[in-house]
């Protein structure tokens, strides 16, 4: 097996790596590899924020921006990928940026540690809210802060430096020039070579047809449990096929009769799509999890990772949702609660993946 070379642009140039190691996650890359220790490593496990840093995926002519937990994403995962970093905000000629100004003015960091962290998930919200002319409530500046723990400032001005930052002069990015970068990234396709260890295939053929030719290939969506078995239990996987990139899996769709969202949908958006039916469901959208661990993790991978403290499926189930299972061998569909035979045991065979789960909407 031999590793892809893993490509993404960061600070505005395009970074090359070869030899990185599938399991290898996005916050060892940074610290370790490349000597970039602006990003913090807290609890290494999701909940703490520390190693928040932004993600910028190319969608039509923009791009479209994450804050996701580099302590548990793959670094594979990011290719073809912008990245920001708290080393990455400031200015060439080191004015602050004004999320960092905003931190500053409200004296919203003490010993500092969780701070990278915080300032990665306001420029999230920067990019996504602020730069587009969108007020920042503070229902809004909580929910962004929602995956950020800080044990000794409080709460109050770091909230504070949120709202302020519709009121700073904006400070847009070149987002033409990441775009160009980008391009020349992915006009290099990861291609279907057998003696990969990190695969990502872009449709959904190429990903069945991995998925049967490397059964004992560790599957991962957003990674947001299977980082944990990477971190916390220490597993190491020799080969990695990473479905996070596969075109007809992100789609989610509607007609009269079933809202259909495909397995490598985010939580954040399948559940945007789910609330935009069903607003009663506004506050089980925002407990589970944090922001950044729902901007990775998907639907598809809470349901198929079958846990049994796991929240979506009551909810799915209660919703008489149906889920579609493939293979090379061609697909099925059943009803979610058949999915599952026992504690952490479903119907899925080894050379099948879960491709979409659909719901009926609320016709009350
Ligand atoms: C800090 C933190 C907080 C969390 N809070 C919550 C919470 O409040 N509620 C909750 O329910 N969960 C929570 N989780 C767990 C996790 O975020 C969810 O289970 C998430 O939906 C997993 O999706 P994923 O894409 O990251 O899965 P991954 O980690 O990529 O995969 C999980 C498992 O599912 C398999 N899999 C993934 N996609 C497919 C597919 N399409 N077909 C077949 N197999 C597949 C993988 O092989 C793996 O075995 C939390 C996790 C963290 C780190
Ligand atoms: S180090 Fe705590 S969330 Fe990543
Ligand atoms: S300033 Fe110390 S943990 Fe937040």
């Amino acid at each position: 097996m031999h590793h892809p070379v893993l490509e993404f642009v960061q600070g505005g140039q395009i970074v090359s790596l070869p030899n990185v190691p599938p399991t290898h996650t996005l916050l060892q890359l940074l610290r370790e590899d490349l000597g970039q220790t602006a990003t913090k490593e807290g609890c290494n496990e999701g909940d703490c924020g520390a190693c928040t840093v932004v993600l910028g995926e190319r969608q039509g002519d923009h791009l479209q921006y994450s804050a996701v937990n580099a302590c548990i994403r793959l670094a594979h995962s990011v290719r073809g990928m912008a990245l920001w970093t708290a080393q990455d905000l400031a200015a060439v000629d080191g004015t602050p940026h004004p999320v960092q100004q905003a931190l500053l003015h409200h004296h919203a960091s003490q010993c500092g540690f969780c701070t990278p962290g915080f300032a990665m998930s306001l420029f999230g919200l920067y990019q996504t809210q602020v730069l587009q002319g969108q007020p920042v409530s503070r229902e809004l500046a909580q929910q962004t802060l929602s995956g950020n723990l800080c044990r000794c400032t409080g709460y109050r001005p770091i909230l504070d430096a949120a709202q302020q930052l519709a009121s700073l002069p904006l400070v847009p990015l070149d987002e033409t020039e990441i775009l160009s970068k980008l391009q020349l990234i992915t006009q290099t396709g990861q291609g279907m070579e057998a003696d990969l260890s990190y695969k990502s295939p872009k449709t959904l053929n190429e990903l069945l047809t991995l998925r049967a030719a490397n059964p004992k290939a560790q599957l991962v969506a957003g990674c947001t449990d299977v980082g944990l078995w990477v971190n916390k239990l220490h597993m190491d996987f020799p080969v990695v096929l990473d479905l996070s990139k596969v075109a007809e899996l992100r789609t989610i769709s509607q007609d009269a009769n079933t809202l259909t969202i495909g397995a490598a949908v985010t939580l954040t958006d399948a559940f945007a799509a789910l609330l935009a039916e069903r607003p009663q469901l506004h506050s089980f959208v925002n407990r589970f999890a944090g922001l950044p661990v729902r901007n990775s993790g998907t639907l598809g991978g809470n349901v198929a990772n079958g846990s049994p403290i796991g929240d979506s499926m009551p909810l799915l189930i209660a919703l008489h949702a149906r889920v579609v299972l493939a293979s090379v061998r061609g697909s099925r569909e059943l009803a979610l609660d058949a999915l599952y035979t026992g504690y952490r045991q479903n119907v899925m065979a080894s050379d099948e993946v879960l491709t979409h789960q659909g719901a009926a909407p609320d016709r009350q």
